[in-house]
């Protein structure tokens, strides 16, 4: 896998440095509180298990599939629950996590989706935003990265479902995504 990939952008020790301080900041502010955690399956698959550990709080994981990019590099547009939360969110506040927020419409569709059924407080935690591309107006409350319009794979984002087991981000070698 590792001589698919151009350039690594964030290593295991950047990403594990800067999820801590993402934990740290959550703890802070949900001081009190019971947040559910929801992540969005499966880029975040990764990002959820070590965000979550970094957070000092009494919270609950949850999980719902959502596909919207099919096998290609570039957003289709159309989002699709494949498989929704397992618990009520009425009354509990909202940590919505995703791996990137790319166009913007996945979550766009899924805050709306939510927010109708009534939680406390929704609030969006990415590790990765790519706001060059947004064509939907949402904007994330907890950052990770802020990255320019470059197509990466590793620590759970992919390409064709491959490259999420990489410890990393990098940026796959155009070479690899011009072969399909
Ligand atoms: C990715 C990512 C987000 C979405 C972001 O999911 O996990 O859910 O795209 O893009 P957007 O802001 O343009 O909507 P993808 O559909 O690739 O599925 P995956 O999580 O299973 O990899």
């Amino acid at each position: 896998m590792n001589q698919d990939i151009e350039r690594i952008l964030f290593t295991e020790e950047a990403l594990r440095h800067r999820v801590g301080q993402l934990g740290a900041q959550i703890t802070t502010d949900y001081a009190g509180k019971r947040p559910v955690l929801a992540s969005v399956l499966r880029g975040s698959y990764i990002f959820m298990a070590d965000l979550t550990r970094a957070i000092d709080l009494p919270i609950t994981v949850d999980f719902m599939s959502v596909s919207s990019y099919g096998s290609g590099t570039v957003s289709s547009g159309q989002v699709e629950i494949k498989k929704d939360l397992s618990d009520s969110i009425e009354g509990r506040d909202l940590i919505l996590v995703e791996d990137i927020l790319d166009s913007g419409n996945t979550l766009h569709y899924l805050r709306t989706v939510l927010q109708a059924r009534k939680p406390a407080s929704i609030r969006i935690c990415t590790l990765l935003d790519k706001p060059d591309r947004r064509s939907q107006p949402i904007t994330a409350d907890y950052v990770g990265f802020t990255i320019p319009d470059v197509f990466i794979v590793g620590y759970g984002l992919d390409y064709d479902e491959r490259y999420r087991n990489l410890p990393y981000v990098g940026m796959l070698k155009p070479s690899i995504y011009a072969e399909s």
